[in-house]
C-alpha cells in the first residue's frame, strides 16, 4: 500500500486565531497564487467576504475567494454545510461577471446541506427571550440546526441531491419532526416539504455534476503533486470544542477541522498561518476579556469598518488580547503569524496589549471554561507608544517606524511565532512581506 507523502509543505493551510474576521479573505486571495486548490472545510454561509477584484465587487459566503483566479480549483469540503439557493446566487453572481465556476467548483457529497427549516429554527430560538435557551447572537444561517441534525444522524447531503427518491423520504420525514418543533415549541408557522423538494430539485440540476468524493479528489490530487490551500472560516475561539462555548460556531474551526472537514491526514498538512488582526473584534454574545465599550473601541470601529460582512452587525472591539493568540498558537500548531489591520492604530497615542488574564489575583494564561470565572478577568496590559504615522504607503518592514516593529516583535514574542506578512490596508498591494513562504 502507498502512502503520502507530504512533499516540501504542499498542503498549507490558514486559520483564524481569534473570535473570526481576521481578514482571513485577503491572506488568502494573497497566497492563492501560489496554489492549485482552495479548499474550505468548516462552516457554511455564516462567512463572508467581500473582494474586489478587477474592479468589480464579490460577495462570497461558500465558494472561496480563489475562485477568481482562473488557474484555480476550489472545494466545499464534507465538514461544511452549504446552503443550496446561496450558494447558486454565489455562482450566479460569478458567472454574470464572465467567471466559470462550474469546471472549478467541486463539492463534496458528504457536506450537509441547510435546509429552509434550519434558518427558521436557529432564528426562533435566537429569537427566545423567556430563558429557556442561550441566546448567542448567530448569525441566523441555521448553522447550528444543521450541524445538529448532522450529529443526530438525521441530515441531508449534498450527495441525496444525486438521488431523488432518497431525498424525498429524507425530507418528508425531517419535515414532519422539525414542523412538531416550530408549532408547539416556537408557535411558528410550518413549514411545506413540497416546496422544499422543488427549491432543491430545481437547483440540483445545475451543480449536479460539480457533487463528488471530494476525498478521492485530494488523494488523487496529492499524488499528483497539486499545491492546496486549505482556508478555514471563523476563528479559533470560535470552534465547539475549544472555543468560549457555548458561544461559539457549530463546527471544528482549528487544524484539526481541516483534517476531518476534507479527509486529508493530519500529517500531509504542512504550514499553518495563523492570521490575526492587530487589535481584537467580536461579534454576537459571550466572553470579550479586552473589549473596550467607550470611546476607544468606538474609534476602533469607525477606522476598521468593523462592520459584519454577514449580517452587518457593529463588531465589537478591542485591544489585542495575547492570551487567546498565545492559546491559538498552541492550539492549531501555527507556524507563521499574518498579521492584519495594523494601520487602523495608526493614529492612537498609546496602544495596550494584554498579557495575561488576572483572576482573583492570581494571572493566568489560559481561557478558564467556567463562564463565572470568565467574567471576573481582569485583562493585564502592557501599553506601548504608538507610531501617529500612516503605514498605508510602507511596503518594506525595515521601513516601518521603530514604535510599529516593536508593537510586531512583542507580538513575535509573547505568541512566540514568528510574523510572515503585515497588512497594512485592503488592498493587495498594501502589504508587508517579512518573510518569503514559498
Ligand atoms: P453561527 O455560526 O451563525 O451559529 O454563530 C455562532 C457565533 O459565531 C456567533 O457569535 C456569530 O457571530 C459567530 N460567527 C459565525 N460566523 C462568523 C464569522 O464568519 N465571523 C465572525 N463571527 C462569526
Amino acid at each position: 500500500m502507498q502512502n503520502l507523502q507530504s512533499k516540501n509543505s504542499q498542503i498549507k493551510a490558514v486559520i483564524g486565531t481569534q473570535w473570526g474576521d481576521e481578514g482571513k479573505g485577503k491572506v488568502v486571495d494573497l497566497l492563492s497564487d501560489n496554489f492549485d486548490i482552495v479548499a474550505r472545510y468548516q462552516g457554511g454561509p455564516n462567512a463572508g467576504h467581500t473582494v474586489k477584484f478587477d474592479g468589480k465587487t464579490f460577495i462570497l459566503h461558500h465558494i472561496p475567494t480563489g475562485i477568481l483566479r482562473p488557474d484555480i480549483s476550489c472545494v466545499l469540503g464534507n465538514g461544511m454545510v452549504i446552503n443550496v439557493e446561496s450558494l447558486m446566487e454565489e455562482i450566479e453572481q460569478l458567472s454574470d461577471k464572465s467567471i466559470d465556476v462550474f469546471s472549478r467548483l467541486f463539492i463534496s457529497e458528504n457536506a450537509h446541506i441547510i435546509m429552509p427549516y434550519h434558518i427558521q429554527l436557529d432564528c426562533a430560538s435566537e429569537a427566545c427571550d423567556d430563558g429557556s435557551v442561550e441566546v448567542i447572537g448567530t448569525t441566523g444561517r441555521g448553522i447550528g440546526p444543521a450541524y445538529a441534525d448532522k450529529a443526530r444522524r438525521t441530515g441531508i447531503r449534498m450527495g441525496d441531491l444525486l438521488n431523488f427518491n432518497i431525498l424525498e423520504k429524507k425530507v418528508r420525514s425531517n419535515v414532519l419532526y422539525t414542523n412538531k418543533i416550530l408549532e408547539t415549541v416556537y408557535s411558528k408557522k410550518p413549514c411545506d416539504a413540497d416546496e422544499i423538494l422543488s427549491l432543491l430539485e430545481r437547483h440540483s440540476r445545475l451543480i449536479k455534476k460539480n457533487i463528488i468524493n471530494t476525498q478521492q479528489y485530494f488523494y488523487n490530487s496529492v499524488k499528483q503533486g497539486k499545491k492546496i490551500l486549505l482556508e478555514g472560516a471563523q476563528g479559533t475561539h470560535l470552534d465547539i470544542d475549544f472555543g468560549t462555548y457555548p458561544f461559539v460556531t457549530s463546527s471544528n474551526t482549528t487544524i484539526g477541522g481541516a483534517s476531518t472537514g476534507l479527509g486529508i491526514g493530519p500529517k500531509l498538512i504542512g504550514d499553518v498561518i495563523g492570521i490575526m488582526k492587530a487589535y481584537t473584534t467580536r461579534v454576537g454574545n459571550g466572553p470579550f476579556p479586552t473589549e473596550l465599550t467607550g470611546e476607544i473601541g468606538e474609534k476602533i470601529r469607525e477606522i476598521g469598518s468593523e462592520f459584519g460582512a454577514t449580517t452587518g452587525r457593529p463588531r465589537r472591539c478591542g485591544w489585542w488580547d495575547g492570551v487567546a493568540g498565545k492559546i491559538s498558537a498552541q492550539l492549531n500548531n501555527i507556524d507563521y503569524l499574518a498579521i492584519t489591520k495594523l494601520d487602523v492604530l495608526d493614529s492612537f497615542k498609546s496602544i495596550k496589549l494584554c498579557v495575561g488574564y488576572k483572576i482573583n489575583g492570581e494571572i493566568v494564561q489560559y481561557l478558564p471554561s467556567d463562564p463565572d470565572v470568565v467574567d471576573r478577568i481582569e485583562p493585564v496590559y502592557e501599553e506601548m507608544e504608538g507610531w501617529n504615522t500612516e503605514l498605508r504607503e510602507i511596503r518594506e518592514y525595515d521601513k516601518l517606524p521603530v514604535q510599529a516593529k516593536k508593537y510586531l516583535e512583542r507580538i513575535e514574542e509573547f505568541t512566540e511565532v514568528e510574523i510572515l506578512m503585515v497588512s497594512v490596508g485592503p488592498r493587495r498591494s498594501e502589504t508587508i512581506w517579512k518573510k518569503d513562504l514559498t
